[in-house]
């Protein structure tokens, strides 16, 4: 299988070893393709995107979450399957997937389609549930074309700044490089990061979030803070699975945001590791709103803020 693979992306490395690159995130090299940069050499890497851009094929039941990294993957991932498979499973710790097990083994990265192999519920189940950190214009066209539903959620540049910073040095596999905060704001804030600019991602999902909005629903990790129950709600409708009034008066939503909570699914992870080197409760940190200003400067914030509202300018997009 490995073998495979790797001729699988020796097609692909004669193409982008010929793109731009520059050293980002991790002192990695990252590579420019259709206005995004990649890392190499991972699940999450170009080689893995260029494959599912050839490849990959989407069904029109099928459901995306795209998001960057550390704007809230793990919890909406939580929501979505627990919305989605409300009726299939008991709330108990003997049945439930998410009482069991990190939310990353319920709802699975595209990307492990062509890199590792999707658990067989994937398949079996319909809405296939997937997530991804993607830009929109490189999603595989099938996905584009085939009319499914995408959610994406995307979180304060600052505090997305932050969690990368306290996730990077908890990580213990080959990548792991010790980053200052320094360091890393130097390479966010010239959008140096896996899938990054951070701006230009959000910007992409938020224009066609607005143009379809059937398709694409476009959640702030921000407000899902403020008012999860609602937006619960909301999401539930907009995925085909409405609420009942029934369901509602037994208290279904609330159920619902409970076991999904921080509190909760920091809990359920405390231990084990979801892949060798990324502990599972790396993925629960501080589940804050605001939490950015215990580590970074009032500079570096001034400098982002300048960033965002030039990029955001005229967008309705707040946090
Ligand atoms: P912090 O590092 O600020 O605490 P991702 O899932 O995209 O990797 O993002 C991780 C961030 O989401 C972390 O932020 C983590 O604590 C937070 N998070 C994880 N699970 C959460 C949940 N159930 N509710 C709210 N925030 C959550």
């Amino acid at each position: 299988e490995n073998a495979n693979l790797s001729l699988l992306f020796d097609r692909y490395k004669d193409k982008f070893t010929r793109f731009p690159n520059e050293k980002g995130w991790m002192g990695q090299n990252l590579y420019m393709y259709q206005g995004f940069w990649y890392s190499s050499e991972n699940a999450f890497s170009i080689e893995t995107m260029m494959a599912l851009q050839d490849t990959f094929q989407a069904h029109s039941t099928d459901i995306y979450l795209a998001t960057q990294p550390k704007s809230g993957t793990t919890w909406i991932k939580a929501l979505v399957f627990a919305i989605v498979n409300r009726n299939r499973y008991k709330n108990d710790s003997s049945t439930n997937p998410l009482l069991i097990t990190n939310p990353h083994k319920c709802v699975p990265f595209l990307e492990i389609e062509i890199v590792g192999k999707t658990p067989t519920y994937v398949h079996a189940n319909t809405p296939r549930l997937f997530s991804t950190h993607i830009p929109y214009t490189a999603l595989p066209q099938s996905i584009l074309g085939s009319g499914c539903r995408l959610v994406y959620m995307c979180r304060n540049p600052k505090d997305v700044l932050v969690s990368w910073f306290h996730f990077s040095n908890k990580l213990n596999d080959k990548y792991h490089v010790q980053m200052t905060i320094d360091e890393l704001f130097e390479v966010y804030s010239k959008g140096l990061m896996p899938y990054g600019p951070y701006w230009d991602h959000v910007k992409e999902y938020h224009k066609v979030s607005s143009e379809h909005p059937t398709r694409i629903l476009f959640l702030t990790y921000e407000d899902m803070r403020k008012d999860t129950a609602n937006k619960v709600k909301r999401l539930a409708e907009f995925l085909g699975y409405p609420f009942t009034e029934e369901e509602e008066a037994k208290g279904k939503v609330e159920e619902i945001v409970k076991l999904c909570s921080f509190e909760n699914l920091k809990e359920v992870n405390k231990h084990g590791d979801f892949r060798k080197g990324v502990p599972n409760n790396s993925f629960f940190r501080e589940g804050k709103v605001g939490g950015w200003n215990n580590d970074l400067t009032t500079e570096m914030s001034q400098i982002l803020d300048d960033i965002t509202k030039a990029k955001f300018h005229g967008l309705d997009i707040s946090f």
